[in-house]
């Protein structure tokens, strides 16, 4: 039998469009062979000419035969080359462009980067027309759960060697916001802010380990040393860069964030502690270092 074809676009060709064409590209060969599929990427899609060259340039050094560039997803889409995209463009574009894929007559099967949106009312709007439509399948990339670390991890815990897991701890002590595509992440109305842009990936996995929904949420945070001294069209970015939050669950379970976005060099970027009533686990470790280990 002949393998299937799996045709991928990528919407915003920027520093995790990137990634994701490098993710693409290790998935041929052996992945291709177990799953009886063929991989290609035939499109990025991307109104920063730059990024797309960048894409462009990735993929020949990757040896992928040249994706069709366009300036924007509906292009992409009406194009018809494509059977999955990646949507990885900021996160202020994301509610427009999901809602445009998923009202699409065409199926196209979505990976959406981390924030779903910026706001709830937004999410709430993708979900809703996403249940309409069961033949596309749409996933957010909260690829957290899979670093390594964190999923054993959740191996351990899931496993009930700590019992019932009472107290999540999770600490992020790192570098500043990179610089990006036009500065989109200096402000909260295009990321959602600090901590929907970075810390969705720790609600997240606090939500996991503790096995439950949230009821009640209390948070501190501020704009105390970062991004003082940059300007924008006139504008100081408005992201705060330290917080603690604590979250407490409908099963009892507390959580803790504690962020700090002006710890360059710490020992361990992030820390993550699980504490139930028999037993403790904690990883702590370098993201960095853990991507570098999976490539
Ligand atoms: N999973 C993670 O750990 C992680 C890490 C960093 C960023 N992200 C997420 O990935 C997404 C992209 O972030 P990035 O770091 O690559 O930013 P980036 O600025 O490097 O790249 C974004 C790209 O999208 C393009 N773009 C802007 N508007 C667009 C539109 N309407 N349609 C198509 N492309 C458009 C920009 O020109 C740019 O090339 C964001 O949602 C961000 O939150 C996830």
């Amino acid at each position: 039998m002949a393998a299937a074809v799996v045709r991928y676009g990528i919407i915003g060709v920027g520093m995790m469009g990137r990634e994701h064409l490098h993710n693409l590209a290790h998935l041929t060969g052996q992945v291709e062979r177990e799953q009886s599929v063929h991989i290609r990427v035939t499109c990025l899609a991307d109104p920063h000419p730059e990024s797309l060259l960048l894409g462009l340039q990735l993929a020949a050094e990757l040896g992928l035969p040249a994706p069709q560039t366009f300036s924007g997803h509906h292009e992409l889409l009406d194009s018809g080359l494509c059977d999955a995209v990646v949507v990885s463009s900021p996160n202020m574009t994301h509610c427009e462009i999901l809602m445009d894929i998923i009202g699409f007559a065409r199926p196209h099967h979505v990976l959406v980067e981390k924030p779903l949106c910026t706001t709830v009312q937004d999410c709430k709007k993708v979900i809703e027309a996403a249940k309409q439509r069961p033949d596309i399948l749409v996933q957010v990339g909260l690829e957290y759960r899979y670093m390594p670390p964190v999923a054993k991890l959740i191996d351990i815990v899931k496993s009930g060697t700590l019992g019932h897991v009472r107290m999540v701890a999770i600490r992020e002590h790192r570098f500043p916001f990179l610089v990006k595509v036009n500065d989109w992440n200096r402000f909260n109305c295009n990321s959602g802010g600090t901590l929907v842009e970075k810390c969705c990936h720790f609600f997240d996995l606090l939500r996991l380990f503790a096995d439950a929904n949230p009821v009640r949420v209390m948070a501190s945070g501020a704009i105390d040393v970062n991004h003082k001294d940059e300007v924008y069209d006139g504008k100081v970015p408005d992201i705060i860069d330290n917080a603690y939050v604590i979250v407490e669950f409908d099963n009892g379970c507390r959580g803790m964030l504690d962020l700090c976005m002006f710890a360059e060099g710490s020992k361990n970027e992030q820390e993550i502690s699980v504490v139930g009533d028999i037993g403790k686990v904690l990883a702590s470790y370098l993201v960095y270092t853990v991507l570098q280990d999976c490539k």
